[in-house]
């Protein structure tokens, strides 16, 4: 029988696991599609459109999205070693992160992107993306990568976050 998936608590910056490069996946078995099952419930618990598998402590290349926050079954994307083949354009537009809670910032993205990656079951699979889709392939990629969204902003507006995180740190507000 399977087992429900599970709530798994949600990793925030400075935790090192976000700041560093995840392993590719190479095993396409039950273990993998469990870890898929709970980063999609933690993700809904958290109220997020994308999570990346550092940000529940699992240093693996995989990401899951769902701009449709479970509304639409047919939106739920599992990307598994993905790689971002092709960028065009620009937009930009403000980001937030759930490991970085209540920082937003204008980000530049590609206006489009193609990203090639496995499914669940190891096979390859390309999307196209636009808009809120494209941004969002950036940003979960860019966490398999170890890289957060501030990283993507001017080293001043980057510093004014980081400076921001460490107020709160010191006041005990951040979690
Ligand atoms: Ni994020």
């Amino acid at each position: 029988m399977q087992r429900e998936a599970m709530i798994r608590e949600i990793v925030t910056y400075p935790d090192p696991i976000l700041q560093r490069p995840t392993e590719k996946v190479t095993e396409f078995d039950k273990e993998l599609r469990t870890l898929a099952a709970d980063m999609f419930e933690s993700m809904y618990t958290a109220i997020g459109i994308g999570l990346a598998a550092p940000q529940i402590g699992v240093s693996k290349r995989i990401t899951v999205i769902d701009l449709s926050n479970q509304k639409n079954a047919d939106e739920k994307i599992v990307l598994v070693n993905p790689e971002i083949i092709h960028k065009e354009g620009k937009q930009v537009a403000e980001e937030g992160c759930l490991s970085l809670p209540d920082i937003r910032d204008k980000v530049s993205r590609a206006a489009k992107v193609k990203v090639r990656a496995q499914d669940l079951e190891g096979k390859t699979i390309e999307l196209e993306g636009t808009e809120l889709l494209a941004r969002a392939f950036q940003h979960e990629i860019d966490h398999l990568d170890g890289i957060l969204f501030p990283w993507r902003l001017s080293a001043l507006k980057r510093d004014l976050i980081l400076r921001k995180i460490r107020k709160l740190q010191k006041s005990g507000e951040w979690k």
